[in-house]
């Protein structure tokens, strides 16, 4: 291995990664190649493309392998298990579209539910118990107080937040009946920003869901002009506060945990967030001053289901993983900014 390892016993680890050719996937790919650890991607390119891992051995010097299947398919999983070994799994396959869920909501609870319990049989017959898993804040729903600890009331309002929720409740039951697992849940709170070189990001398929691609595709002229979804709720400025986690930050905090599953039995849940809310125009107003560009933008209704502020505690995560958020919004833009430059039609340039 030419690099250290981050690992805390300076071991490198054999990892596969599902979703890996995915937004996160992809960036968590990185930071785990530079840390010296050996990576196979599953993923059946639902909402990726091969390109983001070709520019990750850009990035790194380094191959992480793709091998097209579906987490449903026990076969192909199996098959795959039985021929290498991996030390553990970081599970991001996943369908991640609140509205379509709610239109689709059986492709959500087939695809995400069905598909994390079929993964699971698959590992545990292959003898690897160690799960890294990307849930979210919209388990939380609507937040009865913020900033959000782990032990608030969950309650999301849509279909592809009960499927993070189901998919924690088996995983909680999973290590309760068998010791030998170790899992860290992760609920993410808003991933923006790309990584620094400019080559990998986050590409939407259609019109952005989130709100950082959405800016960057109106600055850069793709999209007329930004709807803001509500100018009255209870906030500084009356639009909607998130936390926004840097993208990098967050990649970085899957090898924080995955030290700790590495290290530990049982089941453990963390926030990764920064702890510090934004909202929707302190957002747009950082991004015209890192790219120079203006955001036009006009306040419209607010959408049903939505919510007025929602931050993370990161304290657990801190002392759990040893992990926090680094980069700040201005770096996020800077860097949603400069891969949106480079790759206006996303990884589809290429
Ligand atoms: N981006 C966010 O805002 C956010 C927030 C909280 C949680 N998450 C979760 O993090 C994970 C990664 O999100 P992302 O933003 O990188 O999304 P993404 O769509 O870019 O990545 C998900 C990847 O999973 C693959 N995939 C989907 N279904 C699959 C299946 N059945 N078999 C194999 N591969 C499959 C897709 O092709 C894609 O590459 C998802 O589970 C998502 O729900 C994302």
């Amino acid at each position: 291995m030419s690099e250290a390892s981050a690992s805390g016993d300076g071991r490198a680890w054999r990892v596969l990664v599902t979703g890996g050719a995915g937004y996160i996937g992809s960036h968590t790919v990185v930071e785990l190649l530079r840390a010296g650890h050996e990576v196979v991607v599953l993923d059946n390119l639902a909402n990726a493309s091969a390109e983001s891992l070709r520019r990750v051995e850009r990035i790194t010097g380094r191959a992480a392998p793709l091998v097209r299947a579906d987490i449903r398919d026990e076969d192909a999983l199996s098959a795959l298990l039985r021929s290498q070994r991996f030390d553990a799994a970081i599970h991001f396959a996943g369908l991640k579209a609140v509205g379509e869920s709610v239109a689709r909501p059986l492709d959500y609870y087939d695809n995400n539910v069905a598909g994390t319990a079929t993964l699971l049989r698959a590992l545990a017959a292959a003898d690897v118990r160690r799960l890294v898993f990307s849930s979210s804040a919209t388990v939380y729903g609507d937040p009865e107080r913020v900033p959000i600890t782990e032990d608030a009331r969950t309650g999301p309002t849509n279909p592809y937040g009960r499927t993070k929720w189901m998919i924690e409740l088996m995983l909680g039951d999973l290590a309760a009946a068998d010791p030998r697992w170790s899992i860290s849940i992760l609920r993410y709170f808003n991933p923006a920003g790309a990584h620094e070189s400019g080559l990998i990001g986050e590409d939407p398929r259609g019109v952005p869901n989130n709100l950082m691609p959405y800016v960057s595709q109106v600055a850069i002229g793709r999209l007329p002009q930004l709807s803001v979804f509500g100018g009255d709720w209870p906030t500084p400025d009356g639009t909607g506060v998130r936390d926004y986690i840097h993208v990098v930050d967050l990649a970085r905090g899957h090898l924080a945990a995955l030290d700790r599953v590495l290290g530990h039995r049982g089941a453990f849940t963390v926030n990764l967030g920064t702890g510090t809310g934004y909202s929707v125009l302190e957002l747009v107003r950082a991004f015209e001053r890192a790219s120079g560009r203006a955001v036009p933008y006009r306040i419209v209704d607010r959408r049903p289901g939505d919510i007025a502020a929602c931050y993370a505690d990161p304290s657990a995560a801190a002392t759990l993983l040893g992990w926090r958020a680094e980069l700040g919004l201005e770096r996020m833009c800077a860097d949603a900014w400069r891969w949106q430059q480079a790759n206006p039609q996303g990884y589809g340039d290429a």
